[in-house]
């Protein structure tokens, strides 16, 4: 299995709550996404790296019986409960596990992408699942719009081995901005992006969870420069309602495959 920073293996508990913060963020995203790509009854859909399985349980509820939900991540702890007989989860690794020769109305990659090291031929992969004429939907960060004030060395340093961190795991810190282009270069027509960002008090949704995202990153920013102490005093800006934060830009890309 590919390694993954953010495993649920290491962390369970906060890696639960994590994922928790982060479907609450996310879903009213997905929902309009859903809404303006029209998912129905009857349709087959691909929800890869479906996590804590949000998405998945959206998903179903549209299609119905009629429909059909794969549901495939490399850790399947909390999907397996929403097998069905219209729902399949599958531990499956995007990088190395063939999709086989299936294909579906609708392919969803939530927060999925930017972790993968070879993320081109992933996204490859998966327009390739995508019936002619079905859409691919996603959403990726970019965390480089990340701003704190007040501004301390403590936060600039923790920040700075944050961005090390996530690069030195092969991520894309910056993977939201560049989605648009890489549908283009994989072939995807009709390519529509909303970027979202905020200007908000510290404690936030959004920076609870990036938090919650530090905590979880401790052990890799830690040999790059960064002190326990630093990281203590970054998180308590980012959930201090005094600071002033300017949010991580939610990138909500949406694209279909030429018919
Ligand atoms: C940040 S979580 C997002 C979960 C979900 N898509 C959501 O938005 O609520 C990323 C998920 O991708 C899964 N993942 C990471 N690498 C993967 C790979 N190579 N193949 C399949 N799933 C992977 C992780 O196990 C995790 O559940």
């Amino acid at each position: 299995m590919t390694e993954y920073l953010l495993s649920q293996q290491d962390a369970a508990e906060l890696e639960r709550a994590r994922l928790e913060l982060l479907q609450e963020k996310h879903d009213p995203l997905t929902i309009r996404q859903l809404d303006a790509i029209g998912v129905a009854d009857g349709w087959r859909c691909l929800d890869v790296g479906a996590g804590g399985g949000s998405v998945t349980r959206m998903l179903a509820e549209r299609v119905g019986p009629a429909g059909r939900v794969l549901a495939l991540d490399i850790d399947t702890n909390l999907l397996d409960r929403l097998a069905s007989d219209h729902v399949e989860v599958r531990r499956h690794d995007l990088l190395t596990d063939g999709l086989g020769p299936e294909t579906f109305d609708l392919v969803h990659a939530r927060l999925l992408l930017m972790h993968l090291p070879a993320r081109l031929q992933a996204l490859e992969r998966l327009m390739s699942a995508v019936r002619p004429g079905g859409w691919f939907a996603a959403i990726d960060p970019d965390f480089t719009t990340v701003d704190v004030v007040p501004r301390t060395p403590a936060w600039e340093r923790t920040w700075s081995s944050f961005l090390d961190a996530l690069i030195a795991g092969g991520w894309d810190p910056r993977y939201g901005a560049r989605l648009c282009d890489d549908l283009l270069a994989v072939g995807a027509g009709d390519v529509q992006a909303d970027y979202l960002a905020h200007r908000e008090p510290g404690g936030s949704l959004t920076s609870r969870l990036l938090s919650l995202t530090l905590e979880r990153l401790r052990p890799r920013m830690l040999p790059l420069g960064a002190s326990d102490q630093e990281i203590d005093a970054a998180r308590s800006l980012l959930e201090d309602s005094a600071s002033r934060v300017r949010t991580v830009t939610t990138c909500a890309v949406r694209a279909r495959k030429p018919a």
